[in-house]
């Protein structure tokens, strides 16, 4: 069985993942409950990928590398090689991610943002959603999903309130 690949991801009730400016103020002042479900995703995976602009603000944001125990790529045609936290990769990301899923372990987590997510959904390379909505109408933003994306027909696995927060878990319909 090919590894999965899951998007857990924190939205705007409309649909956006940052403020234009990067701003997540709103998503990390929403009350939520507990972890919000965070350890049990991150417990199923052993992998993360993630985009350059995303990877940098982590950087800025966190006292220290979040995902130490993880297998880390950064997508970026700007940087080469790798740290003590993270493998920078200049390839084709979805050749890339389809031989990952073939090799063995646990989920992939991909983790944002908006632009590495795109090559993902015009490919259909996302098998399980957990979306995480906030009670905010931004009214702009990075979108969650861009446009011109082939249709991807889920089915609804749970639905889960954390305080403020209500939790989407789908996965991706079989024969797809
Ligand atoms: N709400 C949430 O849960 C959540 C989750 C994740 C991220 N975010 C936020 O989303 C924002 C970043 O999202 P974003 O869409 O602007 O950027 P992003 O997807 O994180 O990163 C974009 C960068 O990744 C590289 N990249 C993207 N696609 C690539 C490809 N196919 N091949 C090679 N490299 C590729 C490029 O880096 P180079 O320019 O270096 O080539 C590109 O500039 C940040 O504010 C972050 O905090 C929010």
């Amino acid at each position: 069985m090919p590894r999965e690949v899951v998007l857990f991801i924190g939205t705007s009730l409309d649909g956006f993942i940052a403020k234009e400016d990067d701003n997540l103020q709103w998503l990390e002042e929403t009350e939520g409950e507990g972890d919000n479900g965070y350890t049990e995703m991150y417990q199923s995976i052993d992998t993360t990928i993630m985009g350059k602009r995303t990877y940098d603000y982590v950087m800025e944001h966190s006292e220290t590398f979040p995902y130490p125990d993880k297998k880390c790529y950064v997508f970026t045609t700007s940087e080469k090689g790798s740290n003590e936290y993270v493998e920078f990769v200049n390839e084709d990301v979805v050749a890339f991610t389809k031989k990952l899923k073939e090799q063995e372990g646990s989920k992939i987590w991909m983790v944002g943002g908006a632009s590495i997510l795109d090559a993902f959904i015009k490919e259909n390379l996302i098998d399980e959603y957990i979306i995480t909505v906030t009670p905010h109408i931004l009214g702009s933003g990075i979108p969650l999903f861009k446009e011109k994306n082939p249709q991807i027909d889920l089915i609804l696995l749970n639905t889960k309130r954390y305080g403020q927060f209500v939790q989407l878990h789908y996965k991706v319909r079989q024969g797809k």
